[in-house]
């Protein structure tokens, strides 16, 4: 029997929302991109490893991260894998099954899908937010919609 994928809620895309205001608020710096990585992490049985990456440059460099294991992708050139098509692109990049896809990066054995969300300041990709899920398939539009209200917060950081 195949296994039935345990997705994002709207009740719990809503509760999550929520906590990261009251956790997280008008504060900024790197211990609140921690803090907000980690609440994803821990709130969201898909979201396996939460990652921030921020732009210096023409790369993306990793922030800030949450999960299992620490990636060795810790600087990716704009363009270059998933996270750097998005950051190119400017728009969010939903991958169902990662061996399909030629332009992804290996970073864990575990993963089968990835969600790549671009943090926008005043109209330029400033950094994104990384997801890797151990599920095929583990997002859908409900997680686009949600990491990018997350990601509008984010872009507070930047302000
Ligand atoms: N898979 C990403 C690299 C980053 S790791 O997932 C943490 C990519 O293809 O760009």
């Amino acid at each position: 029997m195949k296994a039935s994928v345990v997705r994002l809620s709207r009740e719990q895309a809503k509760e999550v929302l929520g906590r990261l205001d009251s956790a997280i608020g008008s504060s900024k710096g790197r211990s609140t991109r921690e803090q907000a990585v980690r609440l994803l992490n821990s709130a969201v049985p898909s979201y396996t490893w939460v990652g921030i990456y921020v732009v210096e440059g023409s790369d993306l460099v990793l922030d800030a991260w949450a999960g299992p294991a620490a990636t060795e992708h810790t600087r990716i050139p704009i363009g270059q894998g998933v996270c750097g098509f998005a950051a190119k692109a400017a728009k969010t990049e939903i991958v169902s099954d990662v061996s399909k896809d030629p332009r992804y990066l290996q970073c864990f054995l575990s993963t089968k899908s990835e969600i790549v969300v671009p943090i926008l300041s005043q109209g330029a990709v400033v950094g994104e937010i990384d997801i890797d899920g151990d599920q095929l398939d583990a997002f859908s539009s409900l997680d686009r919609e949600f990491l990018e209200a997350v990601a509008k917060k984010a872009s507070a950081q930047w302000a």
